[in-house]
Formats: C-alpha cells, structure tokens, sequence
C-alpha cells in the first residue's frame, strides 16, 4: 500500500492516530489524517472531564465530531477513556468512598451506552499502576474505594457494549523486565481465570530518553498476547522520532499475531503533546518525516 492505513490493512491491522475535535477545521491535518489513517482515539474529547463536567450531565458533542468524521470516512474508533485518576472532572476530584464507586460506574455504563456500536475498543480502565518498582496499584482516589474498582469498570463496561472491545490500557509497560509490567501482567492473567471480561491490553509506548524503546518490547506484547488477550499500541510516540525505532515498534507488533494495530498519538509534530520532542511521523508543516518512511516500509 502507499498509506499507512492501507499496508496495515493488508496485514489484517489498522494504523491510528489521536485526533483532536479542534484541529478538524484544519485543512493540512484533515488533509493526512483522511489519507494516511483509518482508526482514531479522540486525544481528549471522550475522558471524564469531557463527558460529565457536571455530574449527571453528559456533553458528547466534540467526541461525537470525532465518531463522526471518522465512521463517516470508513476508520474505525477506540475509546479512550471511561475510568482514570486524571482528568477527571472537580466534582469526581472531590468525591471519595462508595458514592465515588457508584459514579464511576454509572459515567463507565452511561458513556459505553450512548457509543455503543461505534467504539471497536475501549480504554476502560487507564493508568492503575504506580511506576517504579513496587508493582502496586496506584493511590488514587478509585484505587481507594477498593481494590476491585477495576474489574468492576471492566464489567460495566461489558453490560453496556457487549460488542466492544475492552482494553486495559497504560504506559511504562513495555519493557519485559519491569515491576510495573508484571504487575499489569499478573492482574490480566488473574481477570482472565476469573472470567472478568478483558479483550485486549494498550501499551502507551511514550518513548523518550526516560522510558526508552527496549528490543524486549516484542517479548512484552507476545507474552500478554499469550494471556488469551489482544494487544494494541495505543499512544506511540517517540522523542527525535528515530526512524529505526519507529521500524522495531511496528515490526514487533506486526510478529505478533495479536496485536491489532498501531495508534500514534498525533499527526505533526506541533500537533504533539510533548511538540518539543518531536515525536511524530509528520513534520509541522504536514511533510513526511523519515519516520514516516520506516513505518510505511515495515508494514
Ligand atoms: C494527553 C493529551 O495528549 C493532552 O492533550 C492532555 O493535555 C493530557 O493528556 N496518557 C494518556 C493520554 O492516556 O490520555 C494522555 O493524553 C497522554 C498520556
């Protein structure tokens, strides 16, 4: 293929990228997204803040520009995120306890429903575990009202969107050897023999100087593949936007019979939420970077 969501396609996967509903009156950026990709996550439009900035009062409007655009054009779409300790909205930020239980709940029940049927996946669950090397959950005000907040979003999720795809979703997972991996890797395995309902887990893959790309990565996506899950790469992006790194992520996901598909977290660089590093497969001006080569070469 000449795009990047055709040769995905012709390996049975999708490549994605995060939209923003503002940047959609942005002809250079219409312009590549509607070419280049054909799965979107709304970069911002369908988390806690965004869909219930009051409690009990939904606002779907610039999520749904961005269900829109899409289904209208053949992508498909990956939810992201019903149930996260940030960007929550301040009315959620103050709740604790049981009430802050059955909220939870009810935004993870009420958002699932209204795009059921439109939403291939969903980040249900983002961000539970702490870094470093403790391997715990971490403290969150959802982490405090119980250590099964997390099962329990999944199968409100599952009521809601028997059809959709239910991912676990977090970053700082990729390298094999690290606490925080096995620990998201030990809670799947234990979902999976309990019969909670998990598809699929995200890895981020935020790749910087920090948290580097790891030639274990592909033993990570293959070992949760093994788990009986799909494997998706929901938020790539990595500083200097090295084109070798860039073929190794795509050419591990695509040794992986599992993993789904490829999801950058932007188009240009100035789209990026870390711009500064230049991160993406598209300079500021919407030219093709040599990133962008690699990729369309590995698929
Ligand atoms: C980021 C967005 O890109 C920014 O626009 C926003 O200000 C903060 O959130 N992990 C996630 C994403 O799961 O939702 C985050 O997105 C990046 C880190």
């Amino acid at each position: 293929g000449t795009t990047l969501g055709a040769s995905a396609a012709e390996k049975g996967r999708y490549f994605g990228t995060a939209v923003a509903a503002s940047r959609l009156s942005d002809g250079n950026y219409t312009t590549i997204l509607n070419r280049e990709f054909n799965s979107v996550t709304p970069e911002n439009e369908m988390k806690i803040d965004a869909t219930e900035p009051q409690q009990g009062r939904f606002s779907y409007g610039a999520a749904e520009q961005i269900v829109n655009h899409a289904r209208s054009r053949g992508m498909s779409v990956r939810g992201h995120t019903l149930a996260w300790h940030s960007q929550q909205p301040p009315w959620m930020e103050s709740m604790s306890g049981s009430a802050l239980r059955s909220a939870m709940l009810n935004h993870v029940t009420q958002v699932a429903t209204h795009f059921r049927g439109q939403v291939v996946a969903w980040d249900v669950v983002n961000e539970a575990f702490e870094d470093g090397t403790s391997g715990a959950r971490r403290n969150s005000n959802l982490q405090r009202t119980g250590n099964d907040w997390i099962e329990a979003a999944f199968r409100a999720a599952r009521a809601a969107d028997p059809g959709a795809k239910l991912c676990y979703n977090d970053y700082n997972t990729d390298n094999w050897t690290h606490a925080k991996t096995q620990a998201v890797y030990n809670m799947v395995r234990d979902f999976k023999s309990r019969g909670v309902p998990i598809d699929c887990v995200g890895f981020q893959s935020h790749f910087n100087n920090d948290s580097p790309y790891v030639s274990n990565y592909r033993t990570t996506l293959s070992s949760f593949a093994a788990l009986g899950v799909d494997v998706q790469v929901t938020e790539l992006d990595i500083q200097g936007a090295p084109a070798a790194t860039y073929r190794s992520v795509v050419e591990d996901c695509l040794a992986v019979a599992r993993c789904n598909g490829v999801t950058v977290w932007g188009i240009r660089d100035s789209d990026s939420w870390r711009a500064s590093q230049t991160p993406l497969l598209f300079n500021s001006s919407g030219q093709k970077k040599a990133a962008y080569d690699a990729v369309l070469a590995a698929l």
